[in-house]
């Protein structure tokens, strides 16, 4: 272990939100992380969920090799070869019609920045419609869309955002319905808001199908028609944010194909580039063709970059290959199946759900009162560490405690195990801590 580097971090970095842990870490392979002192620790979060294919697969690897031999990058206005092949694998493999042109710009804030001004300019309007515990990122565009993040303290935001009840079955806003009912009034009511609160001038309808950070919430697919429906009534277009949910996470090709709803503009980024900076934002031909010949620019240093292209590529075919899609369904299914099994001997586990491997486990003080139980959720997460568990825990006073669980798709069932048992340890031992407070 070098302390050296440890008091580096301290007194060289700007530090940037979020836990972060008190050890550097040195290397990653698969399902694995190594830090500063040799200890390896299984990661249960894929990294920042972009590790789908585990840490430095080969396939990866080799990709970065190959693109060492071709090209890293090259002027923006240079189309790479292997960026019009990913563009096309996108559009034949991977997107529903009418979806079917592609920008490659690095993260996902970039692809929703790319998004909300091809939707301001297709429209001629300016007006966006959020969902309540959305993340679509930092830039100035997107934390202004973003409503699982502190807002405060940055200045005014973009104006023309509205936001409405995100559905939440665990913590329904409106109570007394059933988890599809509650989720459709919510979307009734936030229209109506919407509806009296707009100058008329509108662009979009912004969502997460599976709303993350906002506590891995999955609405019904109902509420995601009539977004769509909404949408078009209003002559908004409905933009999916899939940097979690696109290739495979969830048990499916996107989350598009999981609800049957085709938004006017995807954007996808941290699975597609299974570790490296790689985003895109996909519309429709006839969508790209009118935003053109308005004069659309994003122009960008790293916009088409060679290196994160032939990475994509590599992503893309892996998971066909090793057919991650099915290993999501049957890995998430089991992995589902056993913190349920854990919710039965545990009253502080509230609730399990997600889809695929996207799952969260929300933490509370009783069933009964479903208070969260913020205090455990930090110990928890802490002594998984400990024992050699990384787990990503999100804490809002709003929206409860709740783990999100996504390793990657390639996880063995031992390890699967391994991270399960050291789970029930840490929660067993936290709560034993807890009671003797
Ligand atoms: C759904 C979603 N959209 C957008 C982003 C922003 O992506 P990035 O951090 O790559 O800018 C994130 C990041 O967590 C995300 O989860």
């Amino acid at each position: 272990m070098s302390t050296d580097l440890r008091s580096a971090a301290q007194e060289y970095m700007i530090r940037y939100g979020g836990d972060t842990f008190p050890n550097l870490f040195r290397s990653a392979k698969g399902s694995v992380v190594i830090d500063d002192t040799g200890r390896e620790i299984l990661d249960f979060t894929s990294g920042q969920m972009c590790a789908t294919l585990g840490h430095n697969h080969p396939a990866i690897v080799e990709a970065v090799r190959r693109a060492g031999e071709e090209a890293f990058h090259l002027f923006s206005g240079m189309i790479p070869e292997v960026v019009a092949e990913l563009a096309a694998r996108l559009a034949t493999d991977w997107m529903n019609p009418p979806l079917q042109k592609s920008i490659f710009v690095n993260t996902g804030s970039e692809s929703n920045e790319v998004a909300l001004r091809i939707a301001k300019m297709y429209t001629g309007g300016y007006e966006i419609l959020a969902v309540g515990g959305s993340w679509h990122g930092v830039t100035g565009g997107t934390s202004a869309v973003s409503f699982a993040s502190d807002r405060k303290g940055y200045g005014v935001p973009v104006p023309g955002v509205f936001v409405m009840p995100e559905p939440n079955e665990y913590r329904p806003y409106i109570k007394g319905l059933s988890a599809e009912d509650s989720a459709l009034a919510c979307l009734e009511i936030g229209l109506k808001m919407f509806d009296m609160a707009s100058s008329g001038r509108r662009a979009a309808i912004v969502i997460e199908p599976i709303i993350s950070a906002g506590g891995v919430l999955v609405p019904p697919r109902s509420y995601m028609q009539a977004l769509r429906r909404a949408a078009d009534e209003r002559g908004m277009l409905l933009i999916f944010d899939e940097a979690q949910t696109a290739f495979g996470r969830i048990g499916e090709r996107s989350a598009s194909d999981f609800f049957g709803v085709v938004p006017d503009i995807m954007t996808v980024s941290k699975t597609l580039g299974g570790g490296i900076p790689l985003a895109a934002t996909i519309t429709s031909g006839k969508i790209e063709e009118d935003v053109h010949q308005k004069g659309f620019t994003f122009y960008t240093s790293h916009v088409s970059d060679p290196l994160p292209a032939r990475v994509g590529l590599a992503v893309l075919e892996t998971i066909q290959r090793e057919d991650l899609i099915q290993r999501a369904r049957s890995m998430g299914g089991y992995l589902r199946e056993q913190l349920q099994e854990l919710g039965k001997r545990y009253e502080a586990i509230g609730d399990v759900r997600g889809e695929g491997m996207l799952l969260g486990v929300e933490l509370v003080q009783d069933r009964e009162s479903r208070l969260p139980h913020h205090q455990l959720g930090a110990l928890t997460t802490q002594r998984c560490f400990e024992l050699g568990l990384s787990m990503n825990i999100r804490r809002r006073p709003e929206r409860g405690s709740v783990w999100r669980i996504a390793p990657p798709l390639t996880i063995s069932k031992a390890d699967i195990d391994r991270g399960l048992a050291i789970l029930e340890q840490a929660l067993r031992e936290s709560l034993d801590e807890l009671a003797q407070r």
